[in-house]
């Protein structure tokens, strides 16, 4: 089985263990298997294989729980309340699909399960707690979640760079931050290297929702799965809308030069192979 495939696995695996609402369960399936580009999970995945580890079924549990938190961001964040968006990775949204509270719910149960399925794993209990502790600090009141109040806050308002920063860092920078940061947790790192991997996470993070912005000008709907166009119609405070699409290009290729350069010193230094996770970080870069 491919990485692709025994992520799905684990989250089929968790979803079937016991049933009590066939309707929640359909709404929950319908986004989490609507073809994701599932690139958190991957992240942490080829980190761990960098540092050298097998990988095992319990990394493929905290993979899955991760890409839970991700997948109930974006049916939450496409709500008419929320973003108000029809369309999601190529097919309706879940509320359009189901209706608002079935959408609601489903969130809710993606936000919740998570922390089980850690908990369920044969981790070490002092690994399963710090990973559990991390994944709430990126999802909840100081990382995802927070930032999604401030985009709402931000629309229609002209906000300084620093202001988008922090929105972009935590809306998206912090679950995008999290699987370097598992990955050190879960290969047993010290502390300088977890920080080396935090500085990564927060780079690549940045630049994803950057790159997402980029996109949402630049690209189809067919090439992105969803309504292209709504950042200006929104008014959301974005780097193209603030800074221009040119500087925001820049922004996105250093950020992932800056994240790049830190996993080449990670080889020099402790002997961490950075093939992969410098693939996947080339194919984020854009150009005009
Ligand atoms: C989209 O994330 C929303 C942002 C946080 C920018 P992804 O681009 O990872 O979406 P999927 O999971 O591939 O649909
Ligand atoms: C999404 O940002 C951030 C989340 C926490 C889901 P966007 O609102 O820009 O994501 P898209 O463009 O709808 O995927
Ligand atoms: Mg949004
Ligand atoms: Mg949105
Ligand atoms: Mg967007």
């Amino acid at each position: 089985m491919t990485k692709l495939e025994k992520i799905d696995a684990a989250l089929k695996e968790f979803y079937e263990q016991s049933q009590v609402s066939p309707r929640l369960m359909e709404a929950i399936l319908y986004s989490v298997h609507a073809g994701g580009k599932r690139i958190r999970p991957l992240l942490l995945l080829e980190t761990l294989e960098g540092f050298g580890i097998e990988l095992t079924k319990a990394h493929y549990q905290v993979a899955a729980a991760l890409e839970m938190i991700h997948t109930g961001s974006l049916i939450h964040d496409d709500l008419p309340a929320m973003d108000d968006d029809d369309y999601r990775r190529g097919r309706l949204t879940n509320h359009k699909q189901f209706d608002e509270a079935t959408a609601i719910l489903a969130g809710d149960s993606l936000f919740l399960d998570p922390y089980g399925l850690i908990a369920q794993t044969d981790l070490h209990p002092s690994i399963a707690l710090a990973l559990i502790a991390d994944l709430s600090q990126a999802s909840g009141s100081f990382g995802m979640v927070a930032g999604q109040m401030l985009d709402i806050e931000g629309e229609e308002q002209t906000l300084t760079l620093d202001q988008v920063y922090t929105i972009h860092s935590h809306k998206t920078g912090k679950l995008l931050a999290f699987p370097f940061k598992a990955a050190g947790l879960l290969a047993q790192q010290d502390s300088a290297i977890l920080a080396q991997l935090e500085e990564v996470g927060l780079l690549v993070g940045t630049a994803f929702q950057v790159r997402d912005d980029i996109l949402d000008v630049t690209a189809s709907f067919e090439e992105l799965g969803k309504t292209p166009q709504k950042d200006v119609a929104a008014q959301k405070a974005t780097y193209p809308s603030l800074l221009g699409l040119e500087q925001s290009y820049s922004i996105l290729n250093d950020s992932l030069d800056k994240a790049g350069a830190i996993f080449h010193k990670l080889e020099v230094d402790r002997d961490f192979n950075p093939e992969k996770i410098l693939k996947i970080l080339e194919r984020l870069r854009l150009h005009a």
